[in-house]
């Protein structure tokens, strides 16, 4: 007989142990103000505005001396763990180690980037309603809109690549843990959790997103994000 989980959970994981080195900053770009608060604090509060997320996992640097120094909500579906990389994926792998030690195999994991601090907590829960009986699981992405180039070593276009088909893919990424656990295990090289998947002879389903959800990674984004994040505040005034 097969065992029917008829009461999936969700639990979200965000990895936050980067040092992001393409903003040029001392201070990890998690930490970097953003309209008076951390960027990390606003991710956290989109994904604690999603009611169906039971837990919310943290995953920091070991040596990470930054997050004891903000006041952080008091909500106890968070969780800090101190297990981060020395990549995203292998983050990701560690915190995944530790939260099977406390979790159901079957558990549905929204790994989130710390630095997509715009995310919106409407497609997060709609990304759970459209994926919770999914064999696979899936992820947020936005189709390409401009033409695609690869560049040779001489900095001019050695190829034009048909942008038909092509997504970017996002975060949140949503797999089973046991599965996730076990495909991260085995692709630790991957830039991101569908690739784990993917390796493992598996397709993960497209949820459209769109660039609002981008990733705050150089000195200029952090302007769009207090834009977005400062307009989305305005209009529920
Ligand atoms: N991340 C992580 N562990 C790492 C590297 C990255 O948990 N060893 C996290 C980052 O904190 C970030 C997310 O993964 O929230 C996405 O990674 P990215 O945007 O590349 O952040 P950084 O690696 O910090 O930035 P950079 O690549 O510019 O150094
Ligand atoms: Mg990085």
């Amino acid at each position: 007989m097969t065992l029917i989980n008829t009461n999936p959970c969700f639990h979200a994981l965000i990895p936050a142990a980067g040092s992001g080195s393409r903003m040029g900053s001392e201070l990890p770009k998690q930490y970097i103000d953003l309209l008076g608060r951390p960027v990390i604090r606003h991710t956290l509060d989109a994904l604690l505005a999603v009611e169906s997320l039971s837990r919310i996992w943290v995953v920091l640097a070991p040596d990470d001396i930054h997050w004891p120094r903000y006041k952080w909500p008091a909500d106890s579906r968070i969780t800090v763990l101190h297990c981060g990389g020395a990549t995203r994926a292998e983050s990701v792998a560690n915190a995944l180690q530790e939260v099977a030690l406390h979790a159901d195999a079957q558990t549905w994991m929204l790994v989130h980037d710390a630095a997509r601090a715009c995310v919106s907590p409407r497609l997060v829960a709609r990304m759970i309603e459209t994926l919770a009986d999914d064999p696979v699981g899936g992820l947020l992405a936005v189709p390409v809109a401009d033409t695609l180039k690869r560049a040779g070593d001489d900095g001019r276009v050695a190829q034009t690549i048909p942008r038909a088909g092509m997504w970017q893919a996002q975060t949140p990424q949503m797999f089973r843990l046991a599965m996730l656990r076990d495909a991260l295990a085995a692709h630790p090289e991957v830039t991101d959790e569908a690739g784990a998947i993917e390796a493992c002879g598996l397709s993960p389903r497209l949820i459209a997103s769109d660039a609002t959800n981008f990733k705050v990674t150089f000195p200029d984004d952090l302007a769009m994000a207090a834009r977005l994040l400062g307009s989305a505040a305005e209009s529920t005034k």
